[in-house]
């Protein structure tokens, strides 16, 4: 194909566009939790050390391997031998997995800034999230109840993310992302300076910062640290190989990545007070502990925290249209990235053109989608989501670094990183892809294998 590789306009677009896949549901309402499940303060120092010897190393290796070879994944590790593409596809399979679920999620976040409104959710909000919202009284498969209220919604996200991808990296990728990182910041800050100045937030934050170094040894809390930071810098998912496959040939990496792993968990802590802050007023308005308030997933963002909100007098609309749009902005962004990943792949392969690719693909995805939208929903979409955090993701993650870093010449990539970046990186580079997060993830490879077949 002699077609020209599409290019970023600009470097503050490209690292928008790559903060924006990382910032995303799993800032919001999965940040929050797990940290808190994993002992509040405790969990900072893995996640930290995620961060640093995983997550930014990681994003270095794909920053770099995409810019350099300028393809999607499976283009990119056909180049580095052709026995490895499917590695690739691999990526991009678990990729079509997480969009079809995720735009479900994203579809309900749209529903609850209308409902925000005016609290439409009521006194009892679990009773209208899984009855009156998801109709779960039908049997699966059954478009019934106000399910069918799911459809516009998600017609509506996949039509956002169907316009930016179609649009190209430059004038649909990139606008989308200049308009939404920006916006999620301003809404994010707000949320959080009301969360922490409400009465009760000191109890919330206590309650996920408050260090328990007693579970510091506990090696599960370092494999949640480790997922936390996975899942949340979109690493070893062929999406930041295919972004920056769009880099143009003298870019920096190196600062990139590490902008873009400090910019998500800045967001995350920023989600972290707005989150705690008001869950910890809602304790102290009912008299309980915010441990009782603090439930996990799903159950966070869709029925505690519209609980949540209900408490909060004059400011209740606003904030509840306010943080369900969060969820809404950041979702979108990294829905649009996620499905990059696979229509660049798809282009790369076929020598599609970026217009069928789009409208093939999107069609696809989005009538897969639809079977969340059933009365089973709720239940495959929590069998995916287990497959796909314990396996699909780790053991993508690990053929990635052990290929990477043991059969192929690992310097030449840090050669090439230090040759195009603002400031070098030096050995510990080499040690976190080779050893540190091969053994790291094959840890938790086994121990997620062990758990499952208990
Ligand atoms: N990084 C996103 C988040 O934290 O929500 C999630 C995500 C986006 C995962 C894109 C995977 C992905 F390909
Ligand atoms: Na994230």
């Amino acid at each position: 194909m002699a077609q020209q590789r599409e290019q970023w306009g600009t470097r503050t677009g490209f690292v928008l566009a790559a903060v924006g896949s990382a910032i995303g549901l799993g800032n919001i309402w999965r940040f929050p939790y797990v940290a808190a499940e994993n002992g509040g303060g405790a969990f900072f120092i893995p996640y930290l050390f995620a961060l640093l010897t995983a997550g930014i190393p990681i994003l270095i290796l794909e920053f770099g391997l995409g810019q350099k070879y300028r393809g999607s994944a499976p283009l990119t590790f056909s180049k580095l031998n052709s026995k490895w593409e499917w590695l690739g596809w691999w990526q991009v399979l678990v990729c079509f997995f997480i969009a079809v679920y995720y735009a479900v999620i994203i579809a309900w976040a749209i529903s609850f800034t209308f409902f925000g409104l005016t609290q439409a959710w009521g006194d009892n909000p679990s009773d209208f999230f899984f009855g009156t919202y998801l109709g779960l009284t039908g049997g699966p498969f059954e478009l019934g109840g106000l399910q069918a209220g799911i459809l516009i919604p998600l017609l509506l996200a996949w039509v956002v993310t169907f316009a930016a991808l179609y649009s190209g990296v430059k004038g649909g990728i990139e606008k989308a992302n200049k308009f939404f990182m920006p916006a999620l910041f301003i809404i994010i800050i707000i949320i959080a300076i009301r969360g922490i100045t409400l009465t009760g937030a000191a109890d919330g934050l206590n309650y996920l910062f408050q260090p328990d170094f007693s579970k510091i040894w506990d090696y599960k809390i370092w494999t949640a640290a480790y997922g936390q930071i996975f899942f949340s810098l979109s690493v070893c998912f062929a999406i930041m190989i295919a972004y920056s496959s769009y880099l143009p040939k003298k870019s920096d990496v190196v600062n990139n990545a590490f902008i873009t792993g400090f910019m998500d968990v800045g967001f995350s802590l920023l989600a972290g007070l707005a989150v705690f802050g008001i869950l910890g007023h809602m304790a102290h308005v009912q008299g309980v502990g915010v441990a009782e308030v603090g439930k996990a997933g799903v159950g966070l963002a869709f029925v505690t925290f519209p609980a949540a909100i209900n408490t909060l007098g004059a400011f209740a609309p606003v904030l509840g249209v306010l943080f369900f749009l969060s969820l809404t902005f950041a979702g979108l962004s990294s829905l649009i990235s996620i499905n990059e990943a696979a229509i660049a792949a798809f282009m790369d392969k076929f020598s599609l053109s970026r217009k069928k690719a789009v409208s093939i693909y999107i069609a696809v995805a989005a009538i897969c989608s639809l079977v969340f939208a059933t009365g089973a929903g709720l239940y495959i979409l929590d069998i995916v989501d287990h497959f796909i955090n314990n396996f699909g993701i780790v053991f993508a993650g690990l053929i990635q670094v052990i290929l990477v870093g043991w059969f192929f010449n690992l310097k030449s990539i840090q050669e090439h990183v230090n040759a195009i970046s603002d400031f070098s990186v030096g050995s510990w580079w080499i040690v976190c892809i080779k050893f540190i997060t091969p053994i790291i993830l094959g840890y938790m490879a086994i121990m997620n294998l062990i758990g499952d077949l208990k």
